[in-house]
């Protein structure tokens, strides 16, 4: 599966949405959403209990899979060579984290979640995943929060210093402007104030943003926005349209358009190309990948057959 997760193209996603819309059996799934008369919408804090509550039943850690191919996917992670910083949003047990940490020995993964659950078994997780090398540990920090609700803490890029930096860097311009246009580097950065860590390079969504209610991602991505230095990358990778778990969900389990309540109150969201396309550039990002990943896999009880879409993006936040 690690293999057949990298591979795009095992079958076209054209087609398979033509199958779909074809299909009298998932006509549902096309339809306009219709809000329920009662009033069923959480109350917001409800979408962060319910991933609460799943990662209490599921804190045996077998829930836990490596994203293995993840570097194969996304290899900036690992050709930077320079202490560089990645934010990896609703982090879970660390499945996304910790070949990040392995695969780059210079960089330092901060890494959140609504759950401090999840959190506590990250932390277990890596430690013993990489026991052997004491540098590991000292490059993972979590924290807890919902940042579709309260956004990052202003520790991670604090704007006002982020102001004075640069102030003070325009009166020395000719000195210390980069080659690529940058004025930031490492021998004199925002951080030094010491109140904040000056943003990150990388922001990774893993499979987070579909748990977001939608109304809410417009904010969220901002908030990914705001905490990325210029120049930096969100790399991103999440459920597509018509993918096989969502052609799984019954009628009654939608909640929006394109958006699903599983019976233990985690909501999935799956989305098309254009959805992502206006969500990220209407948080002001650049497009720099953006494609469907279309995997055939079997399963391995039934031998069944599955088509799973995936959909992998790279956006960049302006210079
Ligand atoms: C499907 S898991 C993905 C975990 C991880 N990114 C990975 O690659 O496996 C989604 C994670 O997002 C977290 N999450 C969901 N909504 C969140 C929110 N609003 N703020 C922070 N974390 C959230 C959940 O607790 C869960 O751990």
């Amino acid at each position: 599966m690690e293999a057949a997760e990298y591979f795009s193209k095992d079958f076209e996603w054209e087609e398979l949405k033509a199958e779909v819309e074809n299909d009298s059996a998932f006509r549902f799934h096309l339809l306009p959403f219709q809000p329920p008369n009662r009033p069923s919408q959480t109350a917001p804090e409800d979408d962060s209990a319910a991933w609460k509550r799943f990662h209490i039943r599921h804190s045996s850690g077998k829930f836990f899979k490596e994203r293995r191919y993840l570097l194969k996917e996304f290899p900036e992670l690992v050709s930077r060579g320079e202490c560089s910083k990645v934010l990896e949003v609703g982090c879970g047990n660390g499945s996304t984290a910790l070949p990040i940490l392995r695969g780059n020995e210079h960089i330092i993964v901060y890494a959140c979640d609504c759950s401090s659950e999840t959190l506590e078994r990250a932390e277990e997780i890596i430690d013993a995943a990489t026991s052997a090398s004491a540098s590991v540990r000292h490059r993972f920090h979590t924290f807890c929060c919902d940042f579709s609700i309260v956004g990052f803490p202003k520790w991670l890029a604090c704007h006002t210093c982020r102001e004075a930096f640069l102030q003070k860097q325009q009166s020395c311009v000719s000195d210390v402007k980069e080659s690529n246009g940058s004025y930031f580097n490492d021998s004199c950065s925002p951080e030094e104030s010491g109140c904040c860590i000056g943003g990150v390079d990388f922001v990774t969504l893993i499979f987070t943003l579909s748990a977001v209610p939608f109304q809410r991602m417009p904010t969220s991505i901002k908030e990914c926005f705001s905490v990325l230095k210029p120049g930096g990358m969100l790399l991103f990778r999440d459920y597509g349209l018509y993918d096989m778990t969502m052609l799984r969900f019954e009628s009654d389990q939608r909640v929006g358009f394109r958006e699903y309540m599983r019976s233990d109150g985690t909501r999935s969201y799956f989305f098309c190309l254009d959805t992502i396309r206006d969500l990220f550039a209407g948080a002001g990002f650049i497009e720099l990948e953006l494609e469907y990943c279309c995997v055939k896999s079997v399963n391995r009880r039934n031998q069944k057959s599955m088509r799973r879409v995936w959909v992998h993006g790279k956006f960049q936040k302006p210079m």
